[in-house]
């Protein structure tokens, strides 16, 4: 018996050692070793331990992600040093300022500056002790702030337990920032209007409220992030050769903690305009919502040299980007219909431009965010790209009121076709329902072309508008029965575009995947992730049509409003005559396990080099992944093949020295092909 649990201890030391390797790996390496079907075996059967032998249990134990219960209120936690704000700056002159302060107040030294993005978030701290996650809080007044242990605990790419490297942390305040994916807050602001609630203006919100939940479980089922850009108290048993803040950058990281990206030594005032301007062009690519650099004197014996304000370091500075606010007119409010009928009211706004980017019309979402913003048709209104992206309302300035601005008030009709529009279960949302409404039609179709459906490049909403108009679109099925009469006729359609739209049909049907297409219908509450959860149980679109809500129940993630909505989907007449059409068009996708082991590159990393002729990059990644492969950057030993275009470079020079297996673009796609 003694042996029996021994053995379970070792087995459950073994796999969370192994599971917060693989998510080091992937959240602080961003480079992941096993696919996902791997990990989730791994975390399946540590789980399964856990619960069957909870004295196996652990609360460090990678599996401890899921929120505990839900308190009363937070209560209040001490920080052992002041978390201080920031001083901001709006230009570089105030940057140069700052330099010159720095260089008069701590003369005869030489500083350097760390430069690194400043997330727009939450910030906490996280404790360890002994490399053990134990505490967390979030700054409150910089002395006092609340403690958030359970909620942060939740959050995905925070580890529980740090490496122990050659020596371990006895104690370690870790100071970071808590943030959302940008397309993260869009999607739980689509939720929330949905269900009528009160939106997020903004990721730093989103984020915010999603870590100040009394309920850990709902904070758990947030994609939250922590990125670490500093330390507060550390003691560690010998000196472990952080003197600067590029150490303790790459010291975090070392300890498996994942840190802010992108930091950078800056030795000049020119380096650091540089810098800047680097990263603002990068700010509407980055995944998160980034609002400036921050600057920090890299010597830490410096810093102390400098020492604080009573709210801020004087060795640091935010130097913020350009706000993307306005001010502008409410014109109008118009209602669009979309795919699931729901009636959206949309504000249509005196074009203004904010960071770059002409905004004239925003999103509502519904009827109550109109009343709760006391919003008139008339109004001067704030307009905020959020998140760097969507244009959002965010309050009208009332005491510029005339009297002449108009009340909106709901349409009781559907405005593209004018049928009936009918509040469902309890909705918030008004819909029309009118199935055959092209609005909706239209809606729907500019879904199944979109990034989220099938990915047809150059089939925009655009297109798609005109040819519902023309008549050469009454549903999916159609898209594939185009041909080059149909479309050369349209105004402004040239041979050109039109062979490059038959081409991007053609290139889709040839990389549908039943994930894929199973997402393109859209299907209420179902998108990317459910779809190939569903996939996996239901390999092919009869298969999934026929199941029953217990059936779909059992997958996990399909709750019984998702299950629910799926069964309507396929009950629904149009829908059946679109999956025989379909059927009949050839687009009928059978499930491809991934991680099978004899999908030709499983396991295999691939390297491209060199212009490809016929497949964009993305395109290829997808196809090497779908294939059970990894693409990697960059050519070392454990490369197994290295796909060569034009021009390769120094990689194809480098693959050959090593030795790695080459291959032409034609043998990778004949490789794509035969597996298909
Ligand atoms: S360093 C002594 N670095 O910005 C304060 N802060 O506006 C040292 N922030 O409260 C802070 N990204 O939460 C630092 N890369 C970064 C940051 C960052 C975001 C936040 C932080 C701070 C706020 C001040």
């Amino acid at each position: 018996m003694k042996n029996d649990s021994e053995q379970l201890k070792v087995r459950a030391e073994e796999l969370r050692r192994e599971i917060n390797y693989h998510n080091y790996r992937y959240y602080v390496l961003d480079d992941p070793v096993i696919s996902d079907a791997e990990y989730d075996r791994l975390v399946a059967e540590l789980k399964n331990l856990e619960n069957e032998y909870p004295w196996l249990d652990h609360p460090a134990s990678p599996t401890k992600k899921v929120g505990a219960a839900p308190a009363r209120a937070f209560s209040p936690r001490k920080h052992s040093l002041p978390m201080y704000s920031l001083e901001n700056s709006f230009s570089l002159h105030e940057v140069r300022d700052f330099v010159h302060r720095v260089q008069k107040q701590i003369a005869h030294t030489d500083p350097t500056f760390w430069a690194e993005p400043k997330l727009d978030g939450l910030a906490v701290e996280v404790i360890y002790e002994q490399g053990i996650y134990t505490a967390a809080s979030t700054r409150g007044d910089g002395y006092v702030g609340e403690d958030v242990t359970e909620n942060v605990r939740t959050i995905r790419n925070l580890p529980l337990s740090l490496f122990h490297l050659d020596f371990l942390p006895r104690y370690l305040e870790v100071r970071g920032e808590v943030v959302i994916p940008k397309n993260e807050f869009v999607r739980l602001n689509d939720f929330k209007a949905r269900k009528g609630e009160k939106v997020f203006a903004n990721p730093r919100n989103a984020a915010a409220g999603s870590v100040r939940q009394l309920d850990p479980a709902i904070t758990a089922s947030r994609p939250l992030y922590f990125f670490a850009y500093g330390t507060g108290l550390v003691n560690f048993p010998e000196d472990l050769g952080w003197n600067t803040q590029e150490e303790i950058a790459g010291g975090l990281k070392e300890l498996g903690l994942p840190v802010v990206q992108g930091g950078r030594i800056c030795f000049d005032l020119g380096q650091i305009e540089a810098c800047y301007q680097e990263q603002l062009k990068k700010r509407e690519q980055s995944a998160f919502d980034i609002d400036g650099l921050v600057l920090k004197v890299n010597e830490l014996n410096l810093q102390d040299l400098l020492g604080f304000t009573s709210r801020a370091p004087r060795w640091a500075l935010a130097l913020k980007f350009p706000a993307l606010q306005g001010k502008t007119r409410l014109k109008d409010i118009q209602v669009q219909v979309g795919r699931t009928g729901v009636l959206t009211p949309v504000a249509i706004l005196e074009p203004l431009s904010l960071g770059g980017v002409v905004v004239s019309r925003a999103s509502l979402h519904n009827e109550n965010e109109i009343r709760n913003k006391d919003l008139k048709i008339g109004d001067s209104v704030l307009v905020q790209r959020a998140g760097d992206v969507i244009p959002e309302v965010l309050r009208p300035f009332k005491q510029e009121r005339t009297g002449t601005e108009l009340d909106f008030v709901f349409p009781g009709d559907c405005p593209a076709c004018g049928s009936q529009v009918a509040r469902l279960n309890h909705e918030v949302a008004l819909r029309c329902l009118n199935l055959s409404c092209p609005a909706r039609l239209e809606q729907g179709l500019i879904y199944f072309v979109s990034k989220q459906g099938l990915d047809i490049e150059g089939l925009g909403r655009k297109w798609i508008r005109i040819l519902v108009d023309k008549g050469l679109l009454r549903s999916p099925a159609d898209i594939f029965r185009l041909s080059r009469e149909d479309l050369l006729p349209l105004e402004r359609m040239g041979e050109k575009l039109a062979r490059n739209i038959l081409d991007s049909i053609a290139l889709a049907r040839q990389n549908v995947t039943l994930p894929k297409l199973i997402a393109a219908l859209g299907i209420r509450h179902v998108g990317a992730q459910t779809a190939k959860k569903l996939a996996e149980h239901f390999p092919d679109l009869d298969m999934l049509a026929a199941a029953d809500e217990e059936a779909l129940q059992r997958i996990e993630e399909v709750g019984p409003e998702v299950a629910g909505s799926i069964v309507k989907f396929f009950r629904n007449p149009e829908n059946q005559k679109l999956l025989q059409e379909l059927k009949k068009l050839g687009l009928w996708p059978v499930y491809r396990p991934r991680g099978r082991k004899d999908l030709p590159l499983q396991g295999k990393k691939t390297v491209f080099t060199g212009a490809l002729k016929t497949l964009t990059r993305e395109k290829a990644r997808q196809r090497v992944e779908d294939l059970g492969g990894k693409v990697l950057s960059s050519i070392t030993g454990n490369v197994d093949l290295v796909v060569v275009g034009e021009n390769p470079g120094s990689k194809l020079a480098r693959a050959q020295s090593l030795g790695v297996k080459t291959i032409s673009e034609e043998d990778f796609l004949r490789l794509i092909e035969d597996s298909d």
